[in-house]
């Protein structure tokens, strides 16, 4: 097989540290309040990744934890962003509400177009972007068991870019970061098993050229990754993702990240791109 060389695209990023990092409520099935975290570790894992980040050449900004707010390192659920147009998240579970507002200050201070929503949804969790996709820019969207589908047209109003409603049916893979990925301006890769039957269909007629995930993949937390073009920030344990991402002509990268996953999440949660 020959590949052309993948191009990595310089990114903005905002992450927040898991300084108040705990599991003291369960709202998806990787949560269990039994089991003990390390906040010390997840915040050393989570400053790994933020220095893996920067030293790939892209920018992080750094949004202020909040206590009582221990979910707050998951940023990629706070909003979605599309072109300066910040379309705000609004959360399905009452533990995790205010982080909206943390996430609105962040906007608003620094100049951003900010909609605020009416519909429930939560953000990068259930949104993902290719600029450069059947023509344009494409929004995927997910829902069955946090975003409603209601929010999928608000944010194709606010964001004026089609969006594309994916049904997600199996509840270990609650939002759609972790069971699809967008790897460069059009490509995307995931866990087909994650989506109703109608909704695998639609992605197999939209994206042929995909990397296709299998089950392990997923629970390894593999598709929960960030990539810039060309280099794949994903979980460590995804050895064998990373080795179809490196066939496809990607660099893997990957980190360390147990702590977080005991929240059920990984990179990409950890992670909201900032799309100026
Ligand atoms: N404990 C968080 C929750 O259930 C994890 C969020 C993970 N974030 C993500 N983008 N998938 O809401």
């Amino acid at each position: 097989m020959t590949h052309v060389e993948r191009q990595p695209r310089e990114r903005t990023y905002l992450m927040s540290p898991p300084e108040h990092f705990v599991v003291e409520y369960a709202i998806n099935p990787w949560m269990d309040v039994s089991t003990p975290v390390d906040t010390e570790l997840a915040l050393k894992q989570w400053e790994g990744l933020r220095e893996t980040l920067v030293r790939l050449g892209h920018q992080v900004h750094v949004l202020p934890p909040e206590i009582g707010l221990p979910d707050m390192v998951y940023a990629a659920n706070g909003a979605f962003s599309v072109d300066g147009v910040v379309y705000g998240a609004r959360f399905k579970y009452p533990q995790r509400i205010a982080e909206a507002a943390a996430h609105r200050r962040f906007y608003d201070n620094h100049g951003w177009k900010f909609v605020a929503p009416a519909e429930t949804n939560e953000g990068e969790g259930d949104f993902a972007y290719l600029p450069d996709a059947l023509g344009g820019g494409v929004i995927l969207a997910g829902h069955g068991f946090r975003t409603e589908t209601s929010a999928h047209s608000e944010a194709q109003e606010a964001l004026g870019r089609p969006v594309i409603s994916l049904r997600l049916v199996d509840p270990r893979f609650y939002h759609l970061d972790v069971a699809l990925a967008s790897l460069d301006d059009r490509t995307v890769v995931y866990y087909p098993g994650a989506f109703s039957a109608a909704s695998q269909r639609v992605l197999a007629q939209l994206f042929p050229d995909a990397v296709v995930a299998d089950e392990e993949d997923a629970l390894s937390f593999g598709l929960n990754l960030v990539s810039d073009g060309r280099n794949v920030v994903l979980n460590s344990e995804a050895t064998a993702l990373a080795a179809k991402l490196r066939q496809a002509g990607y660099l893997p990268v990957p980190v360390e990240l147990t702590e977080l996953k005991k929240g059920g999440g990984s990179v990409k949660c950890c992670i909201a791109e900032l799309r100026p």
